[in-house]
């Protein structure tokens, strides 16, 4: 077994299992894909050029107190002005693939049709050229997270004229650049962007509206989905051949006895946080049953006369079930979960799901206080995804690890714990695809460089390489980590 120190000073090895944990040999298929990920706002700067709109990540980033450090993306990596440098690292790391997402107001900067921008346009058929001279697949997201602030200004994705808004943007994109895309993701763990941006208030646009607000959103965002897959449907797919899916989250829901309940308690958070998109869309154009039970009863607990859940039409599901092409996984974490309710020990209530879920102690701490590193759980959540929606095509979408790092600490090239991170959690991928038989066609890690990790701007870095943020260059430099990943890609997973 590998030993490591942990990011958060753990040392991995003692929370080995023998069995569990062991690291398999085999490869995964010829044409499985490689790559790595990425988001606009997270790497672009360029913040106000060329006539990008505004978006509401500038807008809250903006505001003192937000952001660790009040920092923001004005700058970021500058991606916007290094397309050559950032293709020449892809080119080190050997990847098939770059999952990129398109910064929705660089080419509508008012997120309407009103004017479609030429430089926003140019900008990112540049950086697709590069990538296809370097024979090298994009893979775009449309929507990241950077709402353009003008489309918040009606309300954000709890107004549903948004479908319409975002039906016209993505068919932008098919007609700009169908030609070489091929993979269309709409959304990017819409269940998070939901939840901190609406109820927590700690991702833009900041709303703190409890139970009711998040529901609307994601309501709209759903639709929206099913929108942008019949226009890719009817109009776009014979002739350019490509497909259409969305990228969802959910920790793995381990339950922490072996008891009835919590192993009910488990299933519930998984469709809570899984089932509420991939439901409706893959299964039968409705929300989780356990879903709309739940809600209800609690709505009607707090005295309202009908649940804080939209539901949806009729005409409206059977738009819905059957639009995703591929089903792409994001996976960071575990959690143990409990339905035990008393205010004492563990922590983590959630209302609306009626449990509680918390993270062991024992399990390697990583540089994020949400993250602990599991990679056992990875397996897991493959698996219940397989079983859950027929086995569907997967593209494991992102994973990776948090360290902590602040500019004027010495870069920590040498990230042992994240070689082990990804060569711990990508054995386990293969052990889903070997020896459980899910369908997994590809994998991105996050991320090719540290990059403005939102409300913990630049304090917390995922990078394969590092970038220093105090150098008007934005130098990238390999870690130890993008060595390993070198390997794996060529390698094709772990031969013997
Ligand atoms: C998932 C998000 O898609 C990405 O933007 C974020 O940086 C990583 N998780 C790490 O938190």
């Amino acid at each position: 077994t590998v030993s490591a120190q942990g990011a958060g000073g753990y040392v991995y090895k003692q929370f080995q299992n023998p069995v569990r944990d062991r690291l398999i040999h085999g490869l995964f298929s010829s044409n499985f894909t490689w790559g790595v990920a990425t988001s606009a706002y997270q790497i672009e700067g360029a913040w106000n050029e060329d006539q990008r709109g505004e978006t509401i990540w500038d807008t809250f980033s903006h505001e003192p107190g937000r952001i660790v450090d009040n920092a923001n993306g004005d700058i970021a990596c500058n991606s916007y002005h290094k397309i050559d440098e950032d293709v020449a690292l892809l080119k080190e790391l050997q990847v098939k693939h770059y999952r990129f997402s398109i910064a929705w107001s660089r080419i509508l900067p008012d997120g309407t049709l009103n004017k479609i921008n030429q430089a926003g346009i140019v900008y990112y058929r540049r950086l697709i050229n590069a990538l296809v001279e370097a024979e090298i697949e994009p893979v775009v997201t449309l929507f990241h997270w950077d709402l353009p602030q003008a489309l918040q200004d009606i309300g954000g994705w709890s107004n549903e004229i948004l479908t319409v808004y975002f039906k016209n943007y993505a068919e932008l994109c098919f007609l700009e650049y169908g030609d070489w895309v091929k993979r269309w993701i709409t959304f990017n763990e819409p269940s998070i962007f939901a939840k901190a941006g609406h109820e927590h208030g700690v991702h833009a646009p900041g709303l703190k509206h409890q139970g009711t607000t998040v529901y609307r959103v994601a309501h709209t965002i759903i639709k929206a989905h099913a929108k942008v897959w019949h226009t890719y449907d009817n109009k776009y797919r014979a002739s350019q051949k490509g497909q259409v899916g969305i990228t969802l989250v959910s920790s793995w829901a381990q339950p922490s006895t072996k008891w009835q309940v919590d192993i009910m308690a488990a299933e519930r958070y998984l469709q809570f946080e899984f089932g509420w998109f991939a439901h409706p869309l893959m299964v039968n154009g409705d929300y989780p049953s356990v879903m709309k039970t739940q809600i209800l009863e609690k709505s009607i607990g707090q005295g309202l006369s009908s649940s804080r859940l939209p539901s949806f039409t009729e005409e409206e599901k059977v738009l819905l079930r059957g639009t995703v092409d591929f089903l792409g996984v994001n996976y960071y974490t575990t959690k143990l979960i409990s339905a035990w309710r008393s205010d004492a020990w563990p922590p983590g209530y959630e209302e609306d799901q009626d449990l509680k879920a918390w993270h062991d102690e024992s399990w390697p701490k990583s540089g994020a206080s949400w993250q602990k590193c599991v990679p056992w759980g990875f397996r897991l959540l493959l698996n219940w995804v397989k079983h859950e929606y027929g086995n569907p095509p997967i593209y494991v979408t992102e994973t990776g690890v948090a360290e902590k790092l602040n500019d004027q600490d010495e870069p920590k090239l040498k990230d042992v714990w994240r070689v082990q991170y990804f060569v711990s959690h990508i054995n386990e991928l293969l052990k889903a695809y070997k020896l459980d038989g899910v369908n997994v066609q590809g994998f991105s890690a996050w991320t090719l460089m540290d990059n403005f990790e939102w409300q913990d701007g630049y304090s917390t870095r995922f990078g394969l390489y590092h970038v220093d943020f105090k150098s008007p260059a934005r130098t990238r430099t390999a870690k130890s980590s993008a060595k390993k990943y070198n390997e794996i890609v060529t390698g094709n997973g772990f031969p013997v």
